[in-house]
């Protein structure tokens, strides 16, 4: 497998960052401002994370996926190192990520890979999400807030 940043001219891939994002409407507001890399093996993409500049000195890994064939193989956890890496590259400060209340799996993965929960953001997804999110028997609700210092 080999992590790539995407080339200006080449599409993202929106069937991918639709896993991680349900709304292709944010995901097209975000994926311009942002750096998007792709993970590839025997030439298919089988995962992204967009990496989102936010404040001076911090970086958001706004969305990572990894197509369903190929989950739950280590692939995730390393596109999240990958993302760390090119955040302390580029000189950032801070990388952070957002996930739901109800995402256990994400939840495991992001502190395994270096993440401290540092807040919640309390109705997030009730407010901007449309139909409600049921993962894991649990309603998906607030937004958990995690960072990592670079
Ligand atoms: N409980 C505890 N640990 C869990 C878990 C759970 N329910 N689910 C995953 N993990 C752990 C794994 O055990 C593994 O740790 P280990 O290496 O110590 O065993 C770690 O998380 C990473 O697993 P990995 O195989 O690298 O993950 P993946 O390749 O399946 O990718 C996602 C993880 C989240 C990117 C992938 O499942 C995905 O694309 N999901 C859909 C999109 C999505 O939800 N994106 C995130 C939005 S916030």
């Amino acid at each position: 497998m080999h992590i790539r940043k995407l080339n200006i001219d080449e599409k993202p891939p929106m069937a991918l960052l639709l896993l991680a994002d349900p709304s292709k409407e944010m995901i097209e507001k975000y994926i311009n401002r942002g750096e998007c890399f792709v993970a590839e093996s025997e030439q298919q993409t089988i995962g992204v994370y967009v990496l989102l500049p936010t404040r001076p000195g911090t970086v958001e890994l706004v969305n990572i996926a990894v197509t369903e064939s190929q989950q739950g193989k280590g692939i995730g956890k390393q596109l999240v190192m990958s993302a760390v890496n090119s955040a302390k590259i580029r000189g950032f400060k801070t990388i952070e990520i957002g996930t739901g209340n109800s995402s256990l799996g994400q939840l495991a993965l992001y502190q395994k890979c270096g993440f401290r929960i540092v807040g919640v953001d309390p109705n997030f997804f009730i407010k901007h999400y449309s139909e409600k999110i049921f993962e894991n028997g649990i309603q998906c609700r607030d937004m958990i807030r995690l960072a990592q210092e670079l």
